[in-house]
């Protein structure tokens, strides 16, 4: 090292911000050692600011996971270290021979502290601005707790309601899931991921994890590459070109090649084909688990995997910080590679301005729900219900027997599960958000209702019957706590927790109005609620604002306009099943159902299809009518369709456009839906909703795996979802 060397490190000259990024990164890894490489590899959970001073001081931490909130304590709560992380950052910045600043992330899913529905929630309000405004107030409340990175958006596809992961998700189709989670990463990042009040965002579980077999989490995927590309690869791509700076590997394998030694799909299709340049981050301890996968021998060989693959950070495994520098010492690690996997970490830090603002912008500030985030997790929790049956009994009369007491006209009981459980309701990876903070159904009904209302506890007893029997109306809330989905949540059976059926039936059988309410992380076996109750509103977990949300629904002040994001199947035995499903040589007929079909004791429609959803009024659809029957590869129709509030309320309908490619290279999706409108129409009006097609939207993966529009016949489809479709053709021609 050369004097001015040494002077320019002193000078840390990478410290200039008027510098473009990758200038930066090239004075600062001019002085780089191999172990301060190495270092910005590794990632640790709940850094310790006391623990960890030493190593921080020496280069050899470049993020922590879970650690939150910047001064104060070093308390543990619940094994997680709160407070303090300023404390650490310190001893990166001013202690560290080159000062580079220490990346806080965390799990900031669905709210921060204000918390908001869960993603499957977020996906049936088929609203990317709902989903934007959520980042937006879960970043704003993070960056006060001293986190700059979030693992959202998750992108798995899947059909599998048992994976308890579905949760996490933004539902079934690649087009719905792919637009949602553009807008969560518009929400946490910004234009700008470096202003003060962003995140940087992460598309994860790159690739295939949503095939788990048998739903079980972590399980082995079997699935070729064309249905990855068709299918499963789609989303990551849209949040890619929507901006996000990282993006996790996934556990699973993808037929036989664990996807944290996936070269070909990190490498060759996500930075080569997509041009992608943030970083990859493992999932925990995901390079580790190679050996356990049968893939690696030890933590030596799963990190030379794992490096060549293109993972870049190495969340809390330890195997980069523990083998990298003497495997390019050895020459079994190319140094270029560990410089990619640097230079990647360290554009994202400078890309969140960390070098020049690494400490909590507001330390101390209050990042509890104020009215205005409430505002937010108030209209994005209504917008995740869900109304799949009524029968008329909603909504419910606000204002009928306002005086009278329970067993009078109008009188209500609450029951069930979660009544007065505010953090049953949160669902599930919330970190921060509080139980206490909820508005529970109970507090909600009864600010509404008064006198009106009864509340039941939980619990099936003879004295819920004879309340249900004294009241004119039963609100019944059934469906799964949410400890039930999520991470290592799978459920070999779909159906409501044990002892809610009971209830439900006994309630039934008193023949009074009947509303059941379902909570729940995942598509259920609803059969049997569909058939007793007289209205059933599915509505996820909704978050802080549950009670006001179920309240507003259910008495009228807003109108149910959620749609489902995942198809909801006839009976666990009939997983899989999705709107996308693709023909097979012998076609399900549904007039022949029974002879055609796949099973000899049972049906095989869905219960529920994706996309389904009703509002208080009706709204009936025209056939759909296209500008031109041809349609230029590079050019585009319009398509129309003219629907009618038919019914005496305002309604906000999901007007739906799907579409088939009858002849196709490769068996091709039955429909697929591929653009939505919100359309908000008062009683009585009729308006035209029109939709731009272009030949691109019928893109898809080949024989050969490239990308190609096929000449010919494409069928376009409008509905209300996607079992009640009318359709028109259209004819794809290539003039050039
Ligand atoms: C999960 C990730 C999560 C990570 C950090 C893992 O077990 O699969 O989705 O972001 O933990 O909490």
């Amino acid at each position: 090292m050369t004097d001015t060397t040494a002077t320019r490190t002193l000078e840390r000259t990478w410290l200039d911000a008027t510098l473009p990024v990758e200038e930066r990164i090239d004075l600062l890894m001019a002085q780089m050692t191999l172990a301060e490489k190495v270092g910005q590899t590794h990632q640790v959970a709940n850094i310790d600011p006391d623990a960890d001073a030493d190593e921080i001081a020496a280069g050899r931490i470049s993020s922590s996971l879970y650690a939150s909130g910047p001064t104060g304590g070093n308390e543990r709560d619940e094994g997680v270290l709160v407070g303090n992380i300023d404390a650490a950052q310190r001893h990166a910045v001013e202690g560290s021979r080159l000062g580079i600043p220490l990346l806080f992330g965390r799990d900031v899913i669905h709210g921060h502290r204000t918390v908001c529905p869960i993603p499957l929630g977020i996906a049936a309000s088929f609203d990317p601005d709902v989903a934007e405004e959520i980042g937006e107030i879960a970043a704003r409340e993070a960056v006060v707790d001293g986190v700059a990175w979030t693992f959202a958006p998750m992108v798995d596809i899947s059909e599998e309601p048992r994976w308890g992961r579905v949760a996490e998700s933004l539902g079934e189709t690649p087009v719905l899931s792919g637009r949602l989670a553009a807008g969560l990463v518009r929400g946490f990042q910004g234009d700008d991921p470096s202003e003060p009040e962003r995140l940087a965002a992460c598309a994860k579980h790159f690739a295939g994890y949503g095939l788990s077999a048998g739903g079980r989490d972590y399980d082995t995927v079997s699935v070729g590459e064309n249905t990855l590309r068709n299918l499963h690869l789609r989303p990551f791509k849209w949040a890619v070109d929507a901006g996000v700076t990282t993006v996790m590997a996934a556990f699973n394998d993808v037929d036989g090649t664990p996807m944290h030694a996936h070269e070909h799909l990190l490498r060759d299709v996500l930075r080569g084909e997509w041009g992608f340049d943030g970083m990859v981050v493992a999932d925990w301890n995901g390079i580790g688990q190679l050996v356990n996968a049968g893939v690696a021998a030890d933590l030596r060989e799963a990190a030379v995997l794992a490096i060549r693959a293109g993972v870049d950070l190495d969340m809390c495994g330890g195997a980069y910080l523990a083998h990298l520098e003497e495997l390019v010492e050895s020459g079994e690690v190319e140094l270029a590679l560990v410089d990619d996997a640097v230079r990647r970490v360290l554009r994202l830090k400078f890309r969140l301005g960390l070098f020049e603002r690494p400490y909590a912008a507001q330390p101390g500030a209050p990042n509890a729900p104020t009215p205005e985030t409430r505002e937010v997790a108030l209209r994005s929790g209504q917008a995740a219900h869900v109304l799949v049956k009524n029968d008329g009994v909603l909504p419910l009369d606000a204002s009928a027997g306002s005086s009278g007491s329970a067993g009078s006209a109008g009188s209500v009981l609450l029951s069930g599960a979660f009544v007065d459980d505010g953090d049953a309701l949160l669902g599930t990876w919330v970190l921060d958000g509080r139980g206490e903070e909820v508005v529970t159904p109970g507090a909600a009904l009864r600010e509404r209702l008064g006198d009106r209302l009864t509340v039941a506890d939980g619990r099936f007893s003879d004295v819920t019957l004879m309340q249900a029997r004294a009241a004119e109306t039963s609100v019944l809330l059934l469906g799964e706590h949410r400890s039930r989905s999520g991470e290592a949540q799978s459920v070999v059976d779909i159906g409501l927790p044990p002892g809610q059926i009971e209830v439900l039936r006994a309630v039934a059988a008193l023949g009074k109005p009947l509303v059941a309410v379902v909570y729940t992380g995942r598509p259920l076996d609803l059969s049997e609620v569909l058939d007793l109750a007289d209205a059933v509103l599915v509505v996820w977990h909704p978050g802080s604002e549950a009670g006001n949300a179920l309240a507003s629904v259910l008495l009228g002040e807003v109108e149910p306009h959620g749609r489902l994001p995942m198809t909801f199947p006839l009976s666990t035995g009939h997983i899989p099943t999705s709107t996308h499903q693709r023909p097979t040589g012998r076609l399900i007929r549904a007039d022949v159902d029974h002879k055609e079909g796949r099973y000899i004791d049972a049906l095989t429609y869905p219960r529920l299809p994706f996309g389904f959803g009703l509002s208080y009024t009706s709204v009936e659809y025209g056939a759909p009518v296209v500008s031109s029957s041809t349609l230029p590869v590079g050019g585009s129709v319009t398509l129309t369709v003219t629907v009618t509030n038919t019914g005496d309320r305002p309604c906000r309908e999901v007007v739906q456009l799907y579409f088939r490619d009858p002849v196709a290279e490769v068996t091709r999706p039955l429909v697929e839906l591929t653009d939505w409108a919100l359309v908000d129409l008062e009683p009585g009006q009729a308006r035209e909703v029109t939709f731009d097609v272009d030949a691109e939207q019928t893109a898809y993966a080949g024989r050969d795996l490239t990308t190609r529009v096929d000449e010919g016949e494409i069928v376009l489809l409008t509905g209300p979802d996607a079992a009640r479709l009318q359709s028109v053709s259209i004819q794809v021609r290539n003039d050039s």
